[in-house]
Order: C-alpha cells, then sequence, then structure tokens
C-alpha cells in the first residue's frame, strides 16, 4: 500500500479526481494528506470532508524559499509518502526540495511540454496561433516545468477560443490524465530510461 502527498494552492480539482479515483478504482494506495501553501485553498473543504487529513505551510510566514520548502518538507516527510503529487500547487520549488524527491515527485503543467512552460499558458498559445494546446504530467526536476514526460493530453484551438474556453476542455483531460498517471506510479508501471518514460503495462500515455 502507498502513500500519497498531494500539494495544491487553490480549487483542487485535480486532487478531487485522484482521491476519488484511488476510492473507486481501488489502488493499492491511499491519500495520506492534502497540503496547501495557501490557508484559503478551496480543495482543503474537499479533502477534510473525504477524512482526509489536511495542514497549511503559508508561504507568507518565512523569509525566503528555502525556508518554506524546509518546513514544507518537514510537514510532507511526517506522512511518510511514497509519491508527492502536485496539483495546481503554484511555487516554485528549491533544488533542495525536488532533490529530496527526486523520481516521486509529479507535478500537471497545462501545456504540451517542452512548449510554454511558466505562467498563462493557453494565453499565450493563443497569441502565438498555436492549432492545439494541452497539459503534461511530468516528474518533477529542479528546472521548472522540466522533467520527463509520463503523460500528455492535447485539446484542437477551434475558432473563437479563448483562455477560459480552452482551459475548460483541457481540465476536463487533466481529470481523466492525472489520476492514471498517479495510478501508474503506484501500480510500479513507470519505467525512466534516458528521461524517458514508457509505461510498462502498455497503456497508451497519450490523452485526446
Ligand atoms: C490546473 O489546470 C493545472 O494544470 C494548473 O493549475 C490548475 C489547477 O487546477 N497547474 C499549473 O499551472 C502549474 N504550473 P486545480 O486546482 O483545480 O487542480
Amino acid at each position: 500500500m502507498k502513500s500519497i502527498v498531494i500539494l495544491i494552492s487553490g480549487r483542487g480539482s485535480n486532487m478531487e479526481a485522484i482521491v476519488r479515483a484511488c476510492a473507486t478504482e481501488g489502488w493499492p494506495a491511499r491519500i495520506a494528506a492534502v497540503i496547501s501553501n495557501r490557508p484559503g485553498a478551496a480543495g482543503l473543504a474537499f479533502a477534510d470532508q473525504h477524512g482526509i487529513a489536511t495542514a497549511v505551510v503559508d508561504h507568507k510566514a518565512f523569509a525566503n524559499r528555502e525556508a518554506f520548502d524546509a518546513e514544507l518538507q518537514k510537514v510532507i516527510d511526517g506522512y511518510a509518502p511514497d509519491l508527492l503529487v502536485l496539483a495546481g500547487f503554484m511555487r516554485i520549488l528549491t533544488p533542495a526540495f525536488t532533490a529530496h524527491y527526486a523520481e516521486r515527485m509529479l507535478n500537471i503543467h497545462p501545456s504540451l511540454l517542452p512548449a510554454f512552460t511558466g505562467l498563462h499558458t493557453h494565453a499565450r498559445a493563443l497569441e502565438m496561433g498555436c492549432k492545439f494546446v494541452g497539459a503534461t504530467v511530468h516528474f518533477v526536476t529542479a528546472e521548472l516545468d522540466h522533467g520527463a514526460i509520463v503523460a500528455q493530453a492535447v485539446v484542437p484551438v477551434q475558432v473563437g477560443d479563448d483562455e477560459d474556453s480552452l482551459s475548460a476542455r483541457v481540465l476536463k483531460l487533466e481529470h481523466r490524465m492525472y489520476p492514471q498517471a498517479v495510478r501508474w506510479f503506484v501500480q510500479d508501471q513507470l519505467q525512466i530510461e534516458g528521461g524517458v518514460v514508457r509505461q510498462t503495462a502498455g497503456e497508451s500515455q497519450s490523452f485526446i
């Protein structure tokens, strides 16, 4: 039975999708805690209602990133996770933190990486005239929004689309893709070779 800790900063809809999939699909895993860097994060209430331990480590209470990450790591490690899942966790992490969770920390980013790292991904894709947008689940490394790609979801851009309409369509796919990627991890079905991730049971890592 693997232990999962999920980090959020806000709404937490991806966290919700993972919690529900873990319960309904009977994964060999439990969600040990949901932790937020923002005291008012809406997702904390959902976790609480589902009997999951919650914690807040407010980044505003720390003088620098190193101090915040050190405290966050301490709180996370209190739950002894096998896997750390970033689900809309909007913080840049220090190299010491990413090294500590190397190959056991996943993130979801709303773009087809390596394109559009950082913020406002769909708006920037529209500005560039991209015909497809999407989302990527990847292992986290010290470099922001880099790291071996576990799965990608693609959405075609239609006439009249704006940032909101694209976010909504991509989010639906995120909710399918992220739980599957987490399930693969807990079932030991992810193998990283030369920076490339293979799903060892042959399930598709592409979501459309
Ligand atoms: C999701 O769309 C996720 O891809 C994005 O934030 C949203 C969180 O929604 N993540 C990032 O931008 C990370 N850089 P949620 O809180 O409802 O899961």
